[in-house]
């Protein structure tokens, strides 16, 4: 399962990205906000920072435009992937790009349906919002689930990018399930490698090691 960071924090990309365990980046317009910086030389760094796919997002809503987005986005660096919405314009610049050889990701995905559509539409990622989904009464995992089987079903090459990600049983599940591709915030990824035994136990090793008097270095 490839692990994707869902931020536009250049910082924390950095350090995930030194573990080793980093595969991709996504961004959308409100965490672009967040990050206080310009879209185009956020994106750029970023492209900088990891080799797999970053997604960037498009914002107009027409078809025409989003293809004209589109076009500045991809020219910033080979690993971007465009990201454009579930809507019938978006899935007809999801067919076109992807025509050409260029990544794509549809995002804000809801329904089994759409996941559907966005694979016959060539996308290279179909991103289910798995926590808003959630949020408001219904079962975000169980989305993902159907689309597997759905995907499965057709043998569709479309990875499934679990988004909207909001704690590690989240992340487990999915694994669990299948999805190719989870996308979270940094602190959600950071928590996967914590358990409070892990800590406990490393207390004790650290109080008999200090009785022994040695060092190793
Ligand atoms: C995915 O690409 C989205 O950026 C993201 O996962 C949305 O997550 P949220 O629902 O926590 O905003």
């Amino acid at each position: 399962m490839k692990f994707f960071v869902d931020t536009a924090d250049t910082a924390d990309i950095r350090e995930l990205a030194a573990t080793g365990l980093l595969d991709g980046v996504t961004t959308n317009p409100t965490l672009i906000h967040k990050s206080g910086r310009k879209f185009m030389e956020v994106v750029e760094e970023i492209c900088g920072i990891v080799d797999g796919p970053v997604s960037a997002e498009v914002v107009a809503l027409d078809h025409e435009t989003m293809m004209k987005e589109a076009e500045i986005l991809r020219k910033i660096a080979d690993n971007v992937c465009i990201k454009v919405p579930l809507t019938i314009d978006g899935l007809k610049t999801c067919k076109a790009l992807t025509d050409e050889g260029t990544l794509v990701n549809v995002t804000l995905c809801f329904s089994a349906n759409q996941a559907l559509l966005a694979a016959k539409a060539g996308a290279s990622f179909i991103s289910p919002f798995v926590g808003r989904h959630d949020d408001n009464g219904f079962d975000g995992l169980k989305l993902i689930e159907d689309i597997r089987l759905i995907y499965d079903n057709y043998q569709f090459d479309t990875e499934i990018l679990a988004a909207s990600l909001r704690h590690p049983i989240h992340v487990l599940e999915c694994a669990k399930i299948g999805a190719d591709v989870i996308t979270a915030p940094p602190a959600v990824i950071k928590m996967l490698s914590k358990h409070v035994l892990t800590d406990k136990g490393l207390e004790g090793f650290a109080a008999d090691w200090a009785k022994t008097g040695q060092t190793i270095i």
